[in-house]
């Protein structure tokens, strides 16, 4: 059986393609999930996607991949930055963790400059657009010590 790979996108990013396409680009939401999927296909990996714009969503996904996902790609929009329920969510989980940004929060402004999402992050991909979405799952397969034949 294809090991999990949980995809989790926070608040506004169902918006992408439409949203600040100068700051985010003009590709949905589903383009990079088609693009990750893709990607993690060539390692084993399936992914499982979940958007929600409520913080609880994503931790009840997170508590669902407990024991059962391989590993978490998580760009959680602005709760990167105060969502302290989904930073304990990611703490009691206990596998690879990639963070993941189209923008680079660092650059923009400094209230973005804190993630409460990377004290319990493997790792974080952030400032190459659309193409993190593949980076990040190269980022896991690595940590998983997967190779591709
Ligand atoms: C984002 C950066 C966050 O600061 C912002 O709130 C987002 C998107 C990104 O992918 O660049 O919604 O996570």
């Amino acid at each position: 059986m294809a090991q999990v790979l949980l995809l989790l996108s926070g608040p506004n990013l169902n918006l992408l393609g439409d949203r600040e396409p100068d700051v985010y680009g003009t590709d949905t939401l589903d383009d990079h999930v088609v693009a990750a999927t893709a990607r993690a296909a060539r390692y084993g990996l399936e992914v499982e996607h979940v958007q929600s714009n409520a913080e609880a969503d994503l931790v009840d996904a997170v508590h669902g991949a407990r024991g059962r996902a391989a590993a978490i790609v998580v760009n959680a929009g602005a709760l990167t930055h105060y969502g302290w329920s989904l930073h304990d969510a990611l703490a009691a989980y206990d596998g690879p963790i990639v963070e993941l940004h189209l923008s680079n929060p660092d650059r923009r402004e400094p209230w973005r400059h804190t993630s409460v999402v990377s004290p319990v992050a493997t790792g974080l991909i952030s400032g190459f657009g659309g193409h993190g979405y593949r980076l990040a799952v190269d980022a896991v397969a690595e940590l998983l010590g997967i190779t591709v034949a």
